[in-house]
């Protein structure tokens, strides 16, 4: 009896870590809480720019959260932790080792998830100012192609991108879940 009381006290500390975790209900809100201010878009602090950890998928070639095992390594590197000042917690670490090891897969999105959007605000002398949201307050990482070439990354918020003239404007957003293909009008 007294053992089943410290189990569940113990148990009540920190939810479970999943058996097979989702790449959008539970790892990417740990990589937007502790990484993407210095690997997002654009990358700060000496951050590499090969390592963006805002969208799954390797949208403008900079590289993606999915195919990077050395998250794992780095986030329990003891020598050299990231993030550098504030080791995430053993949940966390337990959370994205577990990712990796069950194939870091996108998995199951959030049942009731829904696509990111993204408006073209401004378009002077080849510069545009895209703004893209999220309804459920996904971190969404993404790219712009113009006249189907990619020209640069555009991320959550507001993104400023130099860009060659062209007709059709077009967006790929990755909210975690999937990417999606949006024509700017
Ligand atoms: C305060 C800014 C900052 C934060 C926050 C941060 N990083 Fe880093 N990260 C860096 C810098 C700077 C480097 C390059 C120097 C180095 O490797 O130590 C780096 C390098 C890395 C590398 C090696 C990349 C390569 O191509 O060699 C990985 C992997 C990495 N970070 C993962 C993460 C993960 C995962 C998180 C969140 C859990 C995180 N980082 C949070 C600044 C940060």
């Amino acid at each position: 009896m007294k053992l089943l009381v410290v189990a569940l006290t113990l148990g009540a500390c920190a939810p479970d870590v999943p058996s097979t975790p989702s790449y959008q209900a539970d790892v990417q809100p740990i990589l937007a809480a502790s990484c993407i201010r210095c690997h997002g878009v654009p990358a700060i602090g000496g951050a590499p720019e090969s390592l963006r950890l805002d969208t799954y998928a390797d949208l403008a070639g900079i590289g993606a959260a999915s195919f990077r095992g050395s998250i794992v390594a780095r986030v329990s590197d003891e020598a050299r932790p990231m993030p550098p000042r504030f080791p995430l917690g053993d949940w966390e670490i337990d959370v994205l080792q577990r990712w990796v090891d069950t194939g870091g897969g996108r998995g199951d999105p959030r049942p009731d998830n829904h696509p990111p959007t993204a408006t073209l605000v401004t378009r002077d002398a080849g510069v545009l100012t895209i703004d893209v949201e999220d309804a459920d307050g996904d971190v969404v990482g993404g790219a712009l192609l113009v006249d189907g070439v990619v020209v640069g990354p555009v991320a959550s918020g507001r993104t400023t991108v130099t860009a060659p003239a062209g007709n059709i404007l077009r967006v790929q957003l990755d909210d975690g879940a999937a990417v999606i293909e949006l024509e700017l009008p």
